[in-house]
């Protein structure tokens, strides 16, 4: 069933990734409205998301074409919260409820689902505050798809790598149908 997704992508080098991502969520007939932070932007352009998805995509918090800031306007309209791929900050500053642009101030506008595929560097992964941030996180019901294990963007082995885009819609699937 069509559902309204807000995908989250931020700046990891994997956010290439968030592409095939979205494609795949388009084509399984949800209505995904795309969010991406100042440092994704390095790395990938809106016009990718806005060409795959349909919909505006949000990059900037001040720019709003209606009235109703896009924050708010959103959260009254969506099933799920995917951030994917999730770097290390915006695991650190929904942690802490943190809300200094687009992503991280929806972030705490979203009343449903929250599922996050982080995605770094394996030194970042296993340094104590990200350990404890995600476990805030999953706390407080977020759900971890990944990392995964293997040949991380550095060269070097090791846990951080991007979860399979398979494994990501899977999660999605499963919570939406629970949220039903
Ligand atoms: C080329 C490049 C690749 C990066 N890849 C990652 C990454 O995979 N994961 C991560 O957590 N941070 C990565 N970073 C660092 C983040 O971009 C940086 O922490 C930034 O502040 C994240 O901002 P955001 O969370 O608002 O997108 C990378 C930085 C550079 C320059």
């Amino acid at each position: 069933m069509k559902k309204v997704i807000v995908l989250g992508i931020t700046g990891s080098i994997a956010a290439y990734k968030g592409a095939d991502l979205c494609s795949q969520l388009v084509k399984a007939g949800h209505d995904v409205h795309v969010i991406m932070t100042k440092s994704a932007m390095q790395l990938v352009t809106p016009r990718t998301f806005f060409t795959i998805s349909r919909n505006p995509v949000v990059t900037d918090l001040w720019e709003t074409p209606d009235w109703k800031p896009e924050h708010i306007d959103l959260a009254e309209q969506a099933d799920l919260l995917l951030i994917a791929p999730a770097t290390a900050n915006i695991i650190a500053k929904m942690a802490w409820g943190l809300a200094d642009d687009a992503l991280s101030t929806y972030h705490i506008s979203h009343t449903g689902p929250v599922i996050v595929a982080p995605a770094m560097n394996f030194r970042m992964w296993q340094h104590p505050a990200t350990q404890q941030n995600c476990k805030t996180l999953q706390k407080r019901g977020v759900i971890f798809v990944g990392p995964a294990e293997g040949r991380l963007a550095c060269g070097a082995p090791g846990k951080g790598r991007f979860a399979p885009v398979e494994e990501i819609l899977e999660a999605v699937g499963k919570s939406l149908e629970a949220k039903n």
